[in-house]
C-alpha cells in the first residue's frame, strides 16, 4: 500500500473479527517497525508487552477495567485476539543523558521540559498503527486509567520504572461504531499551520 493511501485509512477500530487471530510474526513485524520510531539520543526507552492468549488478555481487562455497568466500548474492544501495552522509560534517558556525549550527569529531570520519553513512545506507537493497516489489519491505541496501574503492574509484574502510556488493539476488523469524536471533523491546515509567525 502506498504511504499516503496508508496514512488516510489508518482509523482507530473498536471492534474486531474474534475469529481471526493474529500470527505471532505479524505481530512481530509491527513491533520491529516500532523499533525504528525515532528516539530523543537513540535512547529507545520503549518498552511493549504482548497479550496474545484468552487469559493474558482477560487478565488486562480484569486489571483496567473499574467495572461496574456494561460498556459497549469495552464489549467491542474485548474482541481483539492481541493487545499491545505500551511502556515508556523514564530512566533510560536519564541514564543515556548522563553518558560523556550528552553530559547531563546531574540527572536533572527538569532538563526535559518536554517528556522525550512520552514522545518517542507515542511515535513508535504510532509506526505500529500504521504497520498494521499496511497489514490489512486494525487497531487501536487506547489510555489506561492512572487509578488501573497498580492492578495492571501487578497483573503483569510491570517494573515500576515503566509508564503505561497505553494500549494498542489489533486484530481484523468487524463492523464497528463510528467514534462520535470524529463529527469534530478534522481541522483544516489554516487552522493548525503558521507560516513563518504565530
Ligand atoms: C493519546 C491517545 C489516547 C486515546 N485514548 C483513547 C481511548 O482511551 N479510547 C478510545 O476509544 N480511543 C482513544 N483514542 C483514539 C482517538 O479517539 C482517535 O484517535 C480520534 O478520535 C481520531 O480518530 P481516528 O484515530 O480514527 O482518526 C486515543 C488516541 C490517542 C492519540
Amino acid at each position: 500500500m502506498e504511504f499516503a493511501e496508508v496514512v488516510r485509512r489508518r482509523r482507530m477500530v473498536r471492534a474486531y473479527d474474534p475469529s481471526r487471530p493474529v500470527r505471532r510474526e505479524v505481530v512481530d513485524e509491527l513491533l520491529e517497525h516500532a523499533t525504528h520510531a525515532p528516539s530523543a539520543g537513540f535512547s529507545q526507552g520503549w518498552r511493549f508487552l504482548v497479550l496474545e492468549s484468552e487469559p493474558q488478555r482477560d487478565a488486562f481487562w480484569s486489571a483496567t477495567d473499574p467495572g461496574g455497568v456494561p460498556d459497549p466500548w469495552l464489549a467491542g474492544m474485548r474482541t481483539a485476539p492481541v493487545l499491545i501495552v505500551v511502556f515508556s522509560d523514564k530512566q533510560t534517558y536519564v541514564e543515556r543523558y548522563a553518558e560523556p556525549d550528552k553530559g547531563w550527569t546531574d540527572r536533572d529531570e527538569s532538563r526535559w521540559p518536554v517528556p522525550y520519553w512520552h514522545i518517542d513512545t507515542g511515535m513508535a506507537a504510532l509506526l505500529i498503527l500504521l504497520g498494521a493497516v499496511d497489514r490489512g489489519l486494525a487497531a487501536c491505541f487506547f489510555g489506561i486509567p492512572a487509578a488501573q496501574w497498580a492492578a495492571l503492574r501487578k497483573a503483569f509484574a510491570v517494573p515500576e520504572r515503566l509508564t503505561p502510556i497505553g494500549a494498542i488493539s489489533l486484530g481484523y476488523r468487524a463492523q464497528d461504531r463510528r467514534s462520535p469524536s470524529l463529527r469534530r471533523g478534522r481541522r483544516p491546515l489554516s487552522d493548525v499551520v503558521a507560516y513563518g509567525s504565530f
